[in-house]
């Protein structure tokens, strides 16, 4: 075979989701969104490229995922432009735009499904382009807000049947209280046997050497200060509230002191969505405040708190957890035509049929009867209408339960009525 006939394949770190497993990832999605609607969110799209610095500034220069993560490129007119990594800065970037901090209420409430790009080395759970559910309340500041969204959060996975998941929850501080936190913390990390890129790290942002994962490193980070004994008053009773709120939701959370985001745009409320059967890519969701977001892209302050759970692995987790969720049959009728005329009487049922609400399918292709019904059983549909021509000219089709295999003759003039009847 020569090379240009060569079959192609899904790009490295990306995947196809096939209709069989459609009905769950858009379940996922619906069960997000559900609660995000009723507590008065508006959706919002965006495109999926930007300015490459909008990341840039917003998510964070040090951040792995503007240094080492992002798809950027130059277009053919010279812009310098990157695939969405997350939707945080991008919907912020759109509410400015749009003004719609200033035309009404605060806080501005939107929701986003879409798909982001991160040049991460894939593996279980971690994809280059994955899929985010994500709400951002823009505009106030208020730790009902924040603790509405854990609750939102929690509601949607439990209302999928997710029951291993945990919330880690931190306060990162404030731009009064994390300075002198941070300065802190470079102090003892400078005295630690580092390696020279994680001393680099310690210099540029400190507070992610707190996240490394290697045991040598964590023994040497017992004793480091915690960022809670840093806390100013004002962070602390907002902090506070917020657990009290969840508390009072009767939702349950673990105090996390070391859980740092990979984004750098957080202040204050942070938090976590781990679920304890994947492995090292447990987060299926995260998020926090970002009051200083607004301001480091050219808009006003605008404290605001969001978050973004994270589609694919809360599928991995439902598979985890042995959860299969109802899909729905795909189609309730489907068209057996036997000879020509047949073909083009029963085309137009299914097409009435269909613009009746019923789904309804028919065999394409001119197979044989053999075929044909082999074709009805695969189809997962409840009832086939058979027709040969010899029926039709007797004004009949055959209608067949394919459940039980029962075959009754219907009037042609009253088969779509008659085929409503029978799936109420
Ligand atoms: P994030 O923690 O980077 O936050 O991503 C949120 C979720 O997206 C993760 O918990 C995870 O489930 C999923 N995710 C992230 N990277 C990957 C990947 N490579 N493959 C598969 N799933 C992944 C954000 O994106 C923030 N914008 C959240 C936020 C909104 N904060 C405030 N508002």
């Amino acid at each position: 075979m020569s090379s240009n006939s060569q079959a192609f394949q899904a790009i490295k770190g990306t995947y196809d989701i096939l209709p069989a497993d459609a009905p769950t990832v858009l379940a996922v999605r619906e069960a997000f969104a559900a609660p995000l609607r009723r507590a008065g969110y508006g959706y919002i799209e965006t495109p999926v490229f930007e300015d490459i610095n909008l990341f840039s500034r917003g998510v964070g220069e040090s951040t792995d995922i503007v240094t080492k993560e992002m798809f950027a490129f130059t277009t053919l007119g010279g812009e310098r432009i990157a695939l969405r990594p997350e939707g945080t800065a991008s919907v912020l970037r759109a509410t400015l735009e749009a003004n719609l901090h200033r035309v009404g209420n605060l806080p501005v409430k939107l929701w986003y499904s879409g798909s982001q790009y991160r040049y991460e080395k894939p593996q279980k759970g971690r994809y280059r382009q994955f899929w985010q559910v994500g709400a951002e309340a823009i505009g106030a500041e208020d730790p009902a807000l924040d603790a509405e969204l854990i609750i939102l959060a929690d509601d949607a996975y439990r209302s999928l049947g997710l029951r291993n998941f945990r919330i880690l929850l931190n306060s990162l501080g404030d731009r009064e209280c994390r300075p002198v936190y941070r300065a802190a913390l470079q102090d003892f990390l400078r005295g630690l046997d580092l390696d020279e890129d994680t001393r680099r790290r310690a210099e540029i942002n400190p507070l992610r050497v707190l996240d490394d994962k290697r045991p040598d490193v964590q023994a040497q980070l017992v004793g480091a200060p915690m960022l809670v004994d840093y806390l100013c008053e004002g962070c602390k009773a907002y902090h506070e509230q917020v657990r009290e709120l969840l508390t009072a939701a009767g939702v349950a959370f673990e105090d996390d002191p070391k859980l740092v985001r990979g984004l750098d745009y957080y202040t204050r409320t942070t938090f976590e969505f781990v679920h304890d059967g994947l492995g090292s890519q447990s987060a299926v969701g995260g998020g926090g405040r970002y009051d200083g977001l607004s301001e480091m892209i050219g808009g006003p302050a605008l404290p605001s708190v969001g978050w973004a759970l994270g589609v694919d692995r809360t599928v991995l987790a439902l598979e985890a957890e042995g959860i299969t969720l109802d899909a729905p049959a795909t189609t309730d009728v489907f068209a057996v035509p036997l000879g020509e005329q047949a073909r083009r009487v029963l085309f137009g049922t299914v097409t009435q049929l269909r613009r009746e609400g019923v789904s309804a399918d028919i065999v394409y292709g001119g197979k044989g009867i053999k075929a044909a019904m082999k074709a009805a059983d695969r189809s997962g549909a409840r009832w086939a209408i058979v027709a040969g021509d010899r029926d039709l000219a007797e004004g009949n089709v055959q209608l067949k339960d394919l459940s039980t295999g029962d075959q009754t003759p219907v009037a042609l003039d009253v088969l779509v009525t008659t085929l409503k009847e029978k799936l109420q």
